[in-house]
């Protein structure tokens, strides 16, 4: 017993958690997506997994990413990158609903499933629903040799190691950084230049330590959770790359404290949600110094002005009077924002969660992968 205790230990790395560590982890974990994949010579991404030619690849007119749960969110945010940075229309789509609404299959569709274990039931069926109607899909998957790695003819392997909490948290950011890989790929064999590729390669290079410069500030978003920990309910918000990052804080806060939460784009709010903001209900607001600052901040004049708390979290403080509290996170390029702006949600989830006593490795009702409809 005192060994398999030991052992223990020595996985969670000295961490009270497994979770913990998993955040911990990030920033060897977004190395171990990138490494080996960036191509300085021709500014773009070498993904051999993919199977594919640059010419196969250039012939696609639009990409459906599939996924459930975290790795749907994370598909959300991928397809965003893709379509900014390669200009190809993307978009995402929960696996569990897929096969049931009898899909139209695209031949000049890119598929492309994404999971950390390769093993949820969903998923797989919908590479199966894809392939047996004539479609192309490949896997971003986390575990190698898992099922949908396995079914899928190429892929993108996140190299993130192995997660074995119940919540996502590295096998997330990995998810965003693995299509930051492909976006950059798409991009340059259709018209992204040179420049625009080392753009994205400069950006992605700096990120590990950029994770570290967050994972640094845990004291205070440990307090925030400890506050947020005491609310009923809790808005999350975000426009356009910032949404992504809004539902998957949302998540990890519900899954983990059980506190509820929901998570609406920005400018949703004022068509009903506003109605239940008071000085009660905190918002969390995904402020990133983008184009969208200034629509962000009448957003946040709304929240202020029904007196509910807010939490902002961004590149600067967005003003006077519409920040009660600051969650800063490092500059990126603006198509990866997303990835660093969700790791301080992680640590807010996890805290709130260690502040009310939960299990947070193992929430209940959950598992780590769903093998079953
Ligand atoms: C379960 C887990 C989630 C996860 C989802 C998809 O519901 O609790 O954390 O995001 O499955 O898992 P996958 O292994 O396909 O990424």
């Amino acid at each position: 017993h005192a060994i398999a205790v030991a052992e223990q230990d020595y996985a969670r790395g000295g961490f009270a958690h497994y979770l913990r560590k998993e955040i911990a982890d990030q920033p060897q974990s977004v190395a171990g997506t990138l490494r080996g994949r960036l191509d300085h010579r021709f500014a773009t991404a070498r993904l051999d997994g993919l199977n594919m030619t640059p010419r196969e690849l250039r012939a696609f007119r639009r990409v459906k990413i599939l996924g459930c749960g975290s790795a749907y969110y994370a598909g959300i945010g991928g397809a965003q990158m893709i379509e900014s940075f390669a200009r190809l229309p993307a978009d995402a789509e929960p696996a569990s609903e897929f096969r049931y609404r009898d899909p139209i299959i695209d031949p000049e569709t890119l598929y492309v499933a994404t999971s950390q274990s390769g093993e949820t039931a969903d998923t797989l069926a919908a590479v199966h629903e894809i392939q047996a109607k004539g479609g192309r899909v490949i896997g971003l998957v986390n575990v190698v040799g898992s099922s949908i790695a396995r079914g899928a003819e190429g892929g993108i392997y996140l190299h993130a190691g192995p997660e074995v909490s119940v919540a996502s948290t590295k096998a997330v950011t990995s998810t965003l950084v693995g299509f930051a890989l492909l976006a950059l790929l798409l991009g340059r064999v259709r018209d992204a230049g040179p420049a625009a590729g080392e753009r994205l390669i400069a950006a992605l290079e700096k990120l590990p330590a950029q994770i570290d410069d967050i994972l640094a500030r845990e004291d205070a978003i440990a307090e925030l959770a400890g506050r947020i920990a005491g609310s009923q309910t809790a808005f999350f918000i975000g426009r356009v790359r910032g949404h992504m990052v809004a539902l998957e804080g949302a998540q990890k806060l519900k899954e983990l404290s059980y506190v509820h939460a929901e998570a609406y784009p920005t400018p949703e709010l004022k068509h009903g949600p506003l109605a239940l903001i008071t000085p009660d209900v905190p918002t969390v607001a995904i402020v990133p110094s983008d184009h969208l600052l200034d629509k962000n901040r009448s957003s946040l004049q709304q929240v202020k002005a029904r007196g509910g708390p807010l939490v902002v979290v961004g590149h600067e403080h967005p003003g006077e009077g519409l920040a009660d509290e600051l969650l800063l996170v490092p500059r990126s390029e603006p198509e990866l924002d997303p990835i660093l702006l969700g790791i301080p949600l992680q640590l807010l989830a996890y805290h709130a969660a260690l502040h009310l006593g939960r299990n947070v490795d193992q929430p209940r009702n959950l598992a780590k992968s769903v093998t079953v409809e």
